[in-house]
């Protein structure tokens, strides 16, 4: 699939991802229940969330970059109203094949296509490493337009600061896009120029096969327009 004039990255990053996507989502289906950081901070947030938009307004929240749909589908089973975006069209349809219930649409993060202020909470989980962090601003300014105010986003990245050139994964080789480990002070600063306040910050040390500390962030979408 070729979009015209899209930046290279995100060809790169889609075509990698289309590669991949029927053996990540088979080695990652049951990757939630080895890790309980994981799902402690989705927890929380779904409370955050439920908490914030039990009266009028935006009640939906979008997964972004939501791959085949494992957090997408524990968000539901926690009880948000949820759906699904991503880059990869081979993603989606694995997403779809294995959570008929929900909903799931290609889309990407740099160009939302969602009206203002119609979402209670966004969540980025794993996703924003494949963007330069040089477009992280318009990232998050999108992000913030897409929530109402008061809405909550959720962002999970690998922590650090590098870019690193993936060439093999998920048992396949011949690969070439890139993911970047980013520092979760410099991410929460970037969120706070576009508008939103900071709730929680947490990382951990790796566990399993992770290879650094994982880092969360929980921002509350500020009041204006975004
Ligand atoms: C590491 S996977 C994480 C998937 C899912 N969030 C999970 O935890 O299983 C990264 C996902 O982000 C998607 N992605 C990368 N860049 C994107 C963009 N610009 N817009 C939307 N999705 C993107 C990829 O297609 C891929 O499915």
């Amino acid at each position: 699939m070729t979009v015209p004039d899209e930046p290279e990255y995100l060809a790169a990053t889609r075509a990698g991802y289309d590669t991949v996507a029927a053996d990540y989502a088979a080695l990652l289906a049951d990757a939630l229940a080895d890790n309980p950081f994981d799902r402690a901070v989705l927890a929380l947030y779904a409370e955050l969330v439920r908490g914030a938009a039990s009266g009028e307004g935006a009640q939906q929240v979008v997964d972004v970059g939501c791959g085949p749909g494992r957090i997408t589908a524990h968000l539901a089973g926690l009880g948000l109203n949820v759906f699904g975006i991503d880059l990869s069209p081979a993603m989606i349809e694995q997403a779809r094949r294995r959570h008929p219930g929900l909903e799931f649409r290609v889309g990407q993060m740099t160009a939302l296509d969602l009206p203002p202020g119609s979402v209670a909470g966004l969540v980025a989980w794993y996703c924003v490493i494949h963007v330069p962090p040089a477009e992280h601003p318009v990232v998050f300014s999108g992000f913030r337009r897409a929530l109402a105010p008061g809405g909550h986003l959720l962002l999970a990245f690998h922590a650090g600061d590098e870019r690193r050139r993936i060439t093999a994964a998920y048992g396949h080789s011949g690969l070439a896009f890139d993911a970047y480990r980013l520092p979760p002070e410099r991410v929460e600063q970037q969120a706070v120029r576009a508008g939103f306040l900071p709730v929680a910050r947490f990382s951990h040390a790796p566990i399993g096969p992770e290879k650094t500390a994982q880092a969360y962030l929980i921002l509350r979408a500020g009041e204006g327009a975004g």
